[in-house]
């Protein structure tokens, strides 16, 4: 992969990571009654992980020499409590295969093939987390 190649889905999981917490931030908004309070911070806290991943990616992209994706993704809006942890589910699942594949083109670059493993990680202890909701 080349370098521009590598830039260029490093920027496609930034607006994945994006797309992730404008859902979760919102999610944590609109969820309201004191039944959904722990979901709402559970969201809260779960969205500043999201754009702390993307920062992270977008410090590579930079010290790759490229520009970090700057578009503002669209992101659903699910009504109801059960619907907001479907939806993360989903979008976990979506993150995790996007680092499972971007690991094996890392290898020349250990900082971020160490970034990326423990944001594989991370996700895959928020699909768990998120599963253990339903
Ligand atoms: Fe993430
Ligand atoms: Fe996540």
């Amino acid at each position: 992969m080349t370098k521009r190649e590598l830039i260029a889905r490093l920027n496609e999981a930034i607006e994945h990571e994006m797309m992730v917490y404008f859902q979760f931030f919102y999610n944590s908004l609109t969820l309201t009654g004191h039944t959904n309070l722990s979901l709402a911070e559970k969201f809260k806290e779960e969205s500043e992980s999201e754009l702390g991943h993307a920062q992270k990616l977008a410090d590579r992209v930079v010290a790759l020499g490229g520009t970090p994706s700057a578009s503002v993704p669209k992101f659903s809006r699910p009504k109801s409590a059960k619907d907001m942890v479907k939806a993360a589910i989903k979008n976990e699942k979506i993150a995790i295969k996007v680092y499972r594949d971007l690991l094996p083109h890392t290898k020349d670059d250990p900082v971020l093939s160490h970034l990326v493993y423990h944001l594989l990680m991370d996700e895959i202890r928020d699909l768990e987390d998120f599963e253990n909701l339903l």
